[in-house]
């Protein structure tokens, strides 16, 4: 195993778990935000798919431990890249003009991925608590707890959606810089990813977003 470690430990090992465990993410993403949009659909419909999952609860476990490690690789190849290249520049972007050949999305990875963490603990605290533990759990009113939290509380609302900005940014980078690190980065090809990496990151960012818009702005309350 010896050679594992020593694979993940190089730079490009690392580069390489930051890329698998990103697009991993991505993908876990494009289904939460399917997941979400049913609310639109009314909250029959909603309460209804989240009752159905209860009927595959082991496997949800599984896939949730499985999205646990991912983050954890994630997150700890992600500082652990930020300090080598803090000790490797420690004049901050003074050398080779490495300001030109970057984006303000680029430099700032580390700090939206740190919002973005902090916003998944209190996500994960307040909605995954209580769907699987807490109040919707035992009520079972999934959408109503949903609808209520956003409604009545504008600082958490206003936060979800800061924090949804924040990870299209860490998106519009990310990725782009995955299907770089794969070695996907033809000069006649990449421009349509770079594209294709900004439309995803729209998309998840403006419909996670209205979410926490709806039911500030437009919920009546029943
Ligand atoms: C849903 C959440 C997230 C998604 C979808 C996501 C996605 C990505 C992707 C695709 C990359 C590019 C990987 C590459 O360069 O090959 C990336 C890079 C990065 N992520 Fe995340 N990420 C998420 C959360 C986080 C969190 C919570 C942190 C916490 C610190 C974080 C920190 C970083 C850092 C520092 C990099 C840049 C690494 C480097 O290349 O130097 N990310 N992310």
């Amino acid at each position: 195993m010896g050679w594992l470690s020593q694979s993940l430990n190089s730079s490009i090992g690392k580069k390489f778990v930051m890329a698998v465990t990103g697009i991993s993410l991505i993908l876990f993403l494009i289904i939460h935000l399917l997941n979400n949009l049913s609310m639109y659909l009314g909250p029959e419909t909603y309460t209804a798919l989240v009752k159905s999952l209860d009927g595959i609860k082991p496997l949800i476990r599984v896939i949730e431990l499985v999205l646990a490690l991912v983050f954890v690789f994630h997150i700890f190849n992600g500082v652990r890249l930020w300090l080598e290249n803090k000790k490797a520049r420690p004049g901050k972007y003074a050398v080779n003009g490495s300001v030109k050949n970057s984006t303000l999305f680029s430099r700032t990875m580390i700090q939206t991925g740190s919002i973005i963490f902090i916003f998944l603990v209190i996500h994960l605290n307040t909605m995954w608590y209580s769907f699987n533990f807490g109040e919707a759990h035992a009520t079972h009113d999934y959408y109503y707890f949903v609808a209520e939290a956003f409604n009545s509380n504008i600082i958490y609302s206003l936060f979800y959606i800061f924090a949804m900005i924040v990870l299209g940014f860490h998106l519009n980078h990310g990725f782009q810089s995955a299907f770089q690190t794969f070695g996907w980065n033809h000069k006649k090809y990449f421009p349509l990813i770079e594209k294709i990496g900004f439309l995803y990151s729209l998309v998840m960012a403006i419909g996670f977003a209205s979410i926490p818009v709806y039911f500030l702005f437009f919920y009546g309350g029943n």
